[in-house]
């Protein structure tokens, strides 16, 4: 495509002979002699790089820039100024113009400017194009992260992604094996397919097998039809068997058998079904202690760990933290209709924590805390106090705000020692709410 360049310049002459030689260069020109003209256009049709004088009829050649990056950012400006009047050049680059041009120039001068802004325009495209084509390999939209050890997670369900190989997620609770589990299914190329998702541990056990394979009419008292299972649901999709450990031993060796060939019967029946399911597992246990006490079978447990996939707790990886708390802040402002902010205290408070419940904790919190918070300055109060305790048992907080807190607190056990616990005294005496004393008698655990 042909670059398309605007010119803005007041004087004729100039004008007249830039845009020649513009088009000699092979440059498609449109020219004006007034800002506002030169702004209009510039809305109406796409171009490559804007060329300004500095001193027009209607405006200045920066309110220009400024009104045309309003309309696009990425758009290069140069800024044509007059001998004697340096600053304005200065402030243009301030302003973010690509490059400036003192009068009088030669056209050579010239062209070399507008040569250079147009390979820093492209450069800039391919750099983004770049980053874009680099961040959809390893990241996924829904799994926020970018710590090592997140990075890992994205490499391996890259990898993995495209064969069928069986993976067993393993990691504390609330890490995001469901999450995974989720997308190395929709990276697959099943993921036209069903994904069916089964928690081992919310069945009781005996109904576990019948779950999973499905029964015949007459099975069992109560069995008035043939139920197909969730492996024939998820024939040529996924299985998702969440809480593994807490499968049955009698459905540990039919799942056996599945994963030798794909075979099975239903509850009662006689005929083997055959299915083509891809089978991913996870557990929050340390399976192989299971297997050391007979409770989990050694055979099936190796099927099943072909491919093992660990999620990091969230202290592994406190770098995410930040990155955690934007992503659920926008997630529940935006479900609450609500745009509570926080303030950096808040930000401290939870970026201080262990999140023994993970992302799912983090998560819960910033829900619990948006939902209650009116506006953003009442976003730390609603913070649960176990966390803001947490924080100051660490011996080495000893920032202004924690020892601050520190003071605080010392104080508001001497005062309610004085009043022998009587609260409305004690406010009145430490001039705050009762409300207020309340909290912060939560909040330090000060009640006696
Ligand atoms: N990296 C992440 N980015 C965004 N959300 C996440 C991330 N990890 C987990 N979550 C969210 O946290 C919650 C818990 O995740 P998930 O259910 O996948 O955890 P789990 O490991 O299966 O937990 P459990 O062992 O308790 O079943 C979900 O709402 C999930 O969407
Ligand atoms: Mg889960």
């Amino acid at each position: 495509m042909k670059n398309r360049i605007l010119v803005i310049e007041d004087d004729e002459i100039m004008r007249i002979t830039i845009e020649d030689s513009l088009k000699a260069n092979g440059y498609e020109v449109r020219s004006y002699e007034k800002g506002s003209d030169g702004v209009s256009t510039f809305k109406e049709d796409e171009y490559s790089l804007v060329i300004t004088d500095v001193r027009l009829p209607d405006m200045t050649g920066l309110d220009v820039m400024k009104m045309i990056k309003a309309h696009d950012e990425k758009i290069p400006v140069i800024i044509m100024t007059a001998f004697g009047t340096i600053k304005d050049a200065v402030e243009a680059m301030k302003l973010g113009a690509i490059d400036y041009i003192t009068k009088p120039f030669s056209l050579d001068e010239f062209n070399l400017i507008v040569e250079r802004a147009l390979e820093v325009r492209t450069l800039r495209d391919d750099n983004i194009r770049l980053r874009r084509d680099l961040s959809d390999l390893y990241s996924y939209p829904n799994i926020i992260g970018e710590s090592e050890e997140i990075k890992k997670v994205f490499e391996l369900i890259e990898k993995i992604s495209q064969t069928d190989s069986t993976v067993l997620i393993y990691g504390e609770s609330g890490t995001g094996k469901e999450l995974v589990a989720s997308t190395i299914h929709y990276q697959s190329n099943r993921k036209n397919r069903p994904l069916i998702k089964v928690n081992c541990a919310a069945f009781p056990e005996n109904l576990v097998e019948s779950e999973l394979f499905g029964y015949e009419k007459g099975a069992f008292t109560g069995a008035a039809q043939r139920k197909p299972g969730r492996f024939e649901r998820a024939d040529n999709g996924t299985i998702f068997l969440d809480e593994i450990g807490d499968l049955p031993s009698n459905v540990q060796i039919k799942l056996l058998r599945v994963l030798q060939d794909g075979s099975f019967e239903r509850l009662g029946g006689t005929d083997a079904l055959n299915v083509d399911v891809r089978i991913i597992t996870a557990t929050n246990k340390k399976l192989e202690e299971y297997v050391k006490r007979g409770e989990f079978r050694e055979d099936l447990y190796y099927r099943l760990n072909v491919i093992p996939l660990y999620m990091p707790a969230l202290r592994e990886r406190r770098d995410d933290i930040p990155l955690l708390i934007d992503h659920f802040m926008d997630t529940y402002n935006c479900r609450f209709g609500k745009k509570i902010r926080l303030e950096s205290e808040a930000i401290m408070d939870l970026m201080n924590y262990d999140y023994p419940g993970n992302v799912r904790e983090l998560e819960n919190i910033i829900e619990r805390c948006v939902a209650l918070s009116s506006d953003s300055s009442t976003f730390q109060e609603n913070i649960p106090p176990h966390i803001l305790k947490k924080n100051k048992d660490k011996p080495e907080d000893t920032s202004l705000s924690n020892v601050a807190a520190d003071a605080e607190k010392e104080h508001i056990l001497k005062v309610l020692k004085s009043t022998k616990g009587n609260r409305t005294k004690a406010a009145e005496i430490l001039g705050i709410s009762r409300k207020t004393l309340w909290e912060k008698v939560k909040n330090y655990d000060l009640a006696q």
